[in-house]
């Protein structure tokens, strides 16, 4: 008996239960649990862990914050003189109040600058992008069937893809001499790799901007993947929960927007391309538990629709938000003051690890930079990148940094490090932290060297004397 049916048999639970490939014995998840254990605090615990293995968006609490305490009716559920709260209590409906579909799609619409006007009729509510992933996945995969997703990748999608549809991820393998692009030569690659493992592909799956990266798909490559998904007829899903952090050039593009622009492909694209978008990252709410799915392919709508009954927002939820969304002054002003606030931060964290000799991929999105830490492995190995991460979350430096291992990126030597879960001052320490690190292992390293150096000029001396002696040279002390 296999471990997997045996701990089944004995726990007298479930295959799914037990499964394995949920993936929380991640580093990626093993380092949060070492953080719990030992939190930051800069009076309690000042040389406890700092947590920057978080995506999470705190920047701009102060600007929601203000706007309840001037919108205490909203809080109260009181509306026109009288009370919202029984027809809240009371509402069912999976669909969602068409009120928050209506001010969702209006800022899905505005933070892609307008380009793509979305019909709240193709919109399904669901508890967080996580949820939407997994009931997209059940919508278009049978167990067995393969997804291709572009490395490095977000460590959670193990679990929402895979877990419990029983679907399977193939690897597109993207690497830093381009950036992490997507090539077509890496997407062919994928394809075939899938076919020799005999997996029937059924669509391509990508997070733009991207998490880990904090990068945004060029035109270009959304062109490709456009062409590659009509020539293999597949579908591309498009995680775009980051899509309201783009802080800087270039501009973000939806993969709504590329294929609305190739007129001619348009149609028969059209129903086998879909967006997941979520309020977590993008007004840094993820405990409310807010996400979405948008396709205009009608069968799948109606099927996830249905499904979404496992994982409603609920109601007051959705009535608070509908009322946050529908104020459009106060949004593009958030959004304004949240992309500045983001992109402080990226250049402080920049340049905090520049000062140590640590370079960042260029990024213009996202809660954290890809981070290049090649030059401090002990060797080019994935086992020594653990090494390194260990170092840095346990021993050294207190940080619980992302390794670039637990993404599945292809390359070993690059970590993802968030920038927007904590304080200013916060940051600053880490950075002190890692300055302190680097500083220590290049005087370790200049050590070793100096300590080789003069072990080889040693054996050098000894062997210039055993030669002196051998050719009677030395026969002068004898
Ligand atoms: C790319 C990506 N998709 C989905 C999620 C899950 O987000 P949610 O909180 O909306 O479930 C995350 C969270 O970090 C993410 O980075």
């Amino acid at each position: 008996m296999d471990s997997d049916r045996r701990d089944c048999h004995l726990n007298m639970l479930s295959k799914m239960a037990m499964c394995k490939s949920h993936g929380q014995d991640s580093s990626y998840f093993i380092g949060w649990q070492e953080y719990e254990k030992n939190p930051y605090h800069p009076i309690q615990n000042p040389s406890g862990i700092i947590q920057m293995g978080l995506a999470e968006n705190q920047l701009s609490f102060d600007l929601l914050e203000s706007w309840l305490t001037r919108n205490q009716d909203v809080i109260q559920f009181r509306e026109n003189g009288g009370s919202m709260f029984r027809d809240l209590a009371l509402f069912q409906d999976y669909h969602g109040l068409q009120a928050f579909k209506n001010v969702l799609v209006s800022f899905m619409g505005e933070i892609r600058r307008r380009k793509v006007k979305f019909d709240p009729e193709k919109l399904v509510l669901t508890a967080g992008s996580t949820s939407a992933n997994e009931t997209l996945i059940f919508c278009l995969a049978e167990p067995g069937e393969a997804l291709l997703l572009p490395t490095p990748y977000y460590p959670g999608f193990d679990r929402d893809l895979k877990w419990r549809t029983g679907a399977e991820i193939v690897p597109i393998h993207c690497y830093s001499s381009n950036n992490f692009r997507i090539t077509e030569s890496a997407l062919e690659d994928a394809y075939e790799e899938a076919q020799r493992l005999n997996l029937r592909v059924k669509g391509v799956f990508i997070t733009n901007p991207s998490n880990p990266l904090g990068t945004t798909m060029s035109r270009d490559e959304l062109n490709n993947l456009i062409t590659f998904a009509m020539a293999k007829n597949i579908h591309i899903v498009s995680d775009e929960i980051y899509a309201g952090t783009v802080f800087d050039s270039p501009k973000f593009i939806s993969i709504m927007e590329a294929l609305i622009d190739r007129k001619h492909e348009k149609s028969k694209m059209w129903s086998q391309v879909h967006i997941v978008s979520s309020l977590s990252k993008d007004l840094g709410l993820p405990g409310f538990r807010i996400g979405m799915i948008y396709s205009n392919n009608e069968t799948l709508i109606a099927a996830a629709t249905k499904m979404s009954s496992f994982g409603l927002i609920s109601s007051q939820t959705q009535y608070l938000l509908s009322k946050i969304l529908g104020d459009k002054k106060f949004i593009k002003r958030y959004i304004k003051e949240n992309k500045k606030g983001l992109k402080k931060r990226r250049e402080m964290l920049v340049s905090g690890l520049e000062n140590s000799g640590i370079e960042c991929l260029k990024s213009n999105a996202g809660l954290f930079c890809f981070v290049d830490m090649r030059h401090l492995l002990n060797s080019n190995t994935f086992e020594a990148e653990m090494e390194l991460w260990r170092k840095i979350l346990l021993s050294d430096v207190g940080l619980n940094v992302s390794p670039g291992s637990s993404c599945h990126c292809s390359e070993p030597g690059w970590f993802r490090i968030c920038f927007a879960n904590i304080a200013e001052e916060t940051l600053d320490l880490a950075m002190q932290r890692i300055n302190d690190f680097v500083s220590s292992m290049n005087l370790q390293r200049r050590q070793l060297i100096a300590a080789a150096s003069a072990s080889s000029s040693r054996r050098r001396t000894l062997a210039n004397w055993v030669v002196k002696l051998s050719s009677g040279e030395g026969k002068t002390y004898r």
